[in-house]
């Protein structure tokens, strides 16, 4: 299979290119990521060199340089996007055009090129906000999105569904919950607190610190994925969960007890605008049609998380001083 993979070099995408290698030797991967503040090419340091993985400098609203790189392809799993939260409600603009309108030029590069899967990787916020005893989110749940990130996502779910039943073009969509995991950029909260705490600051815990997330391994998330790529239905979506719903001031808790911290070290701050209470997925269709499940559990995740953070200190340094954006200057020349 030769693939197209868009932001391979964030958090997820890096994840996942990592797994397709690993998994498949003769599959050919070509990375497109435009390396904005969320792509650090050091996430893929060990692959690199890999002959069957090539990286492609680009943004994703470049028509010319999609289409020419679709007119490769068998297949296009999309992960590029502008992925934070707190960022979109403080500039809401450049997830308006990567989200929306790069999903859009990918589709028609797709569509032009008569592409044989588009796999659209998508997020569980576009369901909106759950109260305490509300069933969890299924393919049927209603969007409701309530931030200008998840109502980008949703407005970029519905443009990939519209062209599955306008022009035929063979797509899927996954709606995931929180990953956590390795590589993953230290502005989110799991790897916001764990090194903070490594750095001996506070971790700033937002409102009360009972909002609700469901948290799934990473590699359980690209394990979905490539299965619904090789042997999901055309046409169909799949929500993925972890089965691992906690209040982030368990997180929180978690977190110290790992870092051998004490709670001295939580900052109660000002709320999110608009902050999303609960999340929760019932992924029992991809359990019963695909037999996927998630295999780490939390106890596990949670360790290794610490452990990975620890051991790779060099890793999140670069990133918070900004030394990290240099790398794609010492790989490849200016
Ligand atoms: P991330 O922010 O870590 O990575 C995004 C990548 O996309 C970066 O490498 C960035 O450089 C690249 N990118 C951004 N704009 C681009 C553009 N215009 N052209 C090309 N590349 C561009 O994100 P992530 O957390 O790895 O999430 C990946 C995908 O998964 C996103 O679509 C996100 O909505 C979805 N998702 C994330 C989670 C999660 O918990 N992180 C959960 C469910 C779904
Ligand atoms: O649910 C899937 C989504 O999960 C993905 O689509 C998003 O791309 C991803 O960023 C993530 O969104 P969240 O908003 O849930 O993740 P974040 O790590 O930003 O926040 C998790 C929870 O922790 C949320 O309730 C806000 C809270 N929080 C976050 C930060 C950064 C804090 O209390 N303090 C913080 O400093």
């Amino acid at each position: 299979m030769k693939l197209l993979i868009t932001g391979g070099a964030g958090f997820i995408g890096s994840n996942f290119i990592r797994y397709l290698l690993e998994k498949y030797p003769t599959d050919q991967v070509i990375n497109l990521d435009a390396l904005t503040y969320a792509g650090n090419l050091a996430n893929l340091k060990d692959i690199e060199k890999n002959p069957n993985y090539r990286f492609v400098k680009g943004d994703i609203t470049n028509k010319k340089l999609v289409s020419e790189l679709i007119a490769e392809l068998d297949v296009v799993v999309h992960l590029a996007a502008e992925s934070h939260v707190d960022r979109s409600i403080m500039d809401p603009e450049a997830f308006l055009k990567t989200n929306i309108l790069g999903t859009h030029t990918l589709l028609e590069a797709a569509r032009e090129n008569g592409l044989k899967r588009f796999h659209h990787v998508s997020t569980d916020e576009v369901f909106g906000s759950l109260g305490p005893n509300d069933p969890a989110f299924n393919e049927t749940t209603p969007y409701d999105p309530r931030s200008p990130y998840s109502a980008s996502k949703a407005a970029s779910d519905h443009l990939v569904r519209a062209y599955f039943h306008t022009y035929g073009l063979p797509v899927t969509i996954s709606n995931c919950s929180n990953n956590y995991g390795p590589y993953m950029f230290p502005e989110k909260l799991m790897p916001l607190f764990i090194t903070n705490l490594l750095e001996g600051k506070k971790v700033p815990l937002y409102g009360d610190g009972l909002n609700v997330r469901d948290w799934l391994w990473v590699e359980d998330h690209c394990a979905a994925i490539d299965l619904i790529v090789r042997q999901g239905k055309i046409g169909e979506t799949y929500c993925i969960g972890g089965n691992s719903e906690k209040t982030n001031k368990e997180i929180t808790y978690k977190i110290l007890e790992l870092m051998d911290k004490g709670e001295e070290a939580i900052e109660f701050v000002k709320d999110r605008p608009g902050h999303d209470r609960r999340y929760a997925i019932d992924f029992s269709k991809i359990k019963n049609e695909l037999g996927w499940e998630p295999r780490v559990t939390f106890a596990e995740g949670m360790q290794r998380m610490a452990e990975w953070y620890r051991n790779n200190e060099a890793w999140w340094r670069d990133i918070k001083s900004g030394e990290y954006q240099k790398y794609y200057e010492q790989q490849y020349g200016k």
